[in-house]
């Protein structure tokens, strides 16, 4: 069943609205004792809600078929976003889906490589933007404004409606909203979204708790940072668009908006593959990285803990490559010695 036919009660739709979808949403909540292992927490308290299986590999999905229902619904000529990768795939297969044309900002040279492919083959016109994602964003804000083309960013309330749906599933598979839930933080929509759902869902919500990578860490700062630096692509922005809904969601729940290193992300990215058999790509494990900085300095949650991982590992094939284990050669017909 699709996200909007599962939620629709839930969701700003009428039975007038087209409805594009992939089949996108109910991803697994994945069990991970070795992670609680390592954090310290107890067996069976750490769970991964895997948005890796999504249609086009990400979260995104979830927020994207409501924009696009939405888009063709009001008769856009066609579909725009800025993108660090993730976006602009979703929105190139959905508007693929849709019919609709669709156009992708993306800074140059700073977006993985599967991303980069997904959308080339859903036939997005792509452009490439000499600055960083912010830049991206500003450009593609006013241009979408000027030639009436519909922005599916997170700026676009329809794809927070539709993300918010992650937090129905997680509360639905546990029986109940978690305690704590860590998760990366970029231009900081999806964390507005899990907010508004949890709220939506009342009863006790869980503290919420975002990661930003430690050279792109604006929210943790509390200024725009210029020039981000971080081997999580996904999450390389210095001047996030829902700021105000990220320390609203901290505010509110009495969470955290913290930061972590390159080598703490790239550290639980490797955990989760190698320990926990989930293959995400940096930027989701920038939660993990959290969860694990914040239990050895002793202040690790009580109760039950969901780490949102994002994106699949395949949309970052680069990044996987430094790990290059040592590898044998075989001639076949000799013995081989396991
Ligand atoms: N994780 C992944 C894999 C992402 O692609 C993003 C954002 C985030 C986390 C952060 O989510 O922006 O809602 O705080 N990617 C956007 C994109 C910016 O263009 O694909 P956020």
């Amino acid at each position: 069943m699709s996200l909007i036919e599962r939620w629709r009660r839930r969701l700003p739709v009428t039975r007038r609205t087209p409805v594009v979808s992939l089949g996108e949403g109910d991803t697994p909540l994945i069990r991970a004792d070795r992670l609680a292992q390592a954090a310290g927490l107890e067996p069976g308290s750490v769970f991964l809600k895997f948005e890796g299986t999504n249609p086009t590999g990400s979260f995104k999905d979830r927020g994207m078929t409501m924009a696009m229902s939405k888009a063709l619904e009001q008769g856009c000529r066609g579909v725009l976003c800025a993108s660090t990768g993730n976006t602009a795939a979703s929105a190139s297969a959905y508007a693929a889906k849709a019919g609709l044309r669709c156009v992708v900002f993306l800074p140059r040279g700073a977006v993985a490589l599967g991303k980069l492919m997904q959308a080339v083959m859903h036939g997005a016109e792509i452009v490439e933007v000499a600055g960083n994602f912010d830049a991206a964003l500003k450009t593609a804000l006013r241009i979408a404004d000027e030639q009436g083309f519909t922005v599916v960013n997170s700026s676009n309330p329809f794809r927070i409606e539709g993300q918010k749906t992650a937090a129905f599933e997680v509360a639905e598979a546990l029986g109940r909203s978690p305690d704590f839930q860590f998760m990366p933080v970029g231009n900081a929509g999806n964390i507005t979204a899990y907010w508004k759902g949890y709220k939506e869902l009342g009863g006790r919500r869980p503290r919420m708790m975002g990661f930003q990578a430690a050279g792109a860490a604006p929210l943790v700062l509390g200024r725009p940072v210029p020039a981000p630096r971080t081997v999580a692509t996904a999450i390389r922005i210095g001047d996030p668009y829902s700021r105000a809904g990220a320390l609203a969601a901290r505010d509110e729940s009495g969470g955290l908006i913290g930061s972590v290193t390159d080598a703490q992300i790239l550290a639980s990215y490797r955990f989760l593959a190698r320990e926990e058999g989930v293959f995400c790509e940096p930027a989701s494990a920038a939660g993990v990285a959290g969860l694990l900085k914040v239990c050895r300095a002793g202040r690790g949650p009580r109760g039950t803990v969901v780490c949102v991982l994002t994106g699949h590992g395949l949309k970052d094939p680069g990044t996987a490559a430094r790990f290059s284990p040592r590898r044998r050669a075989f001639a076949p017909g000799r013995r081989f010695e396991l």
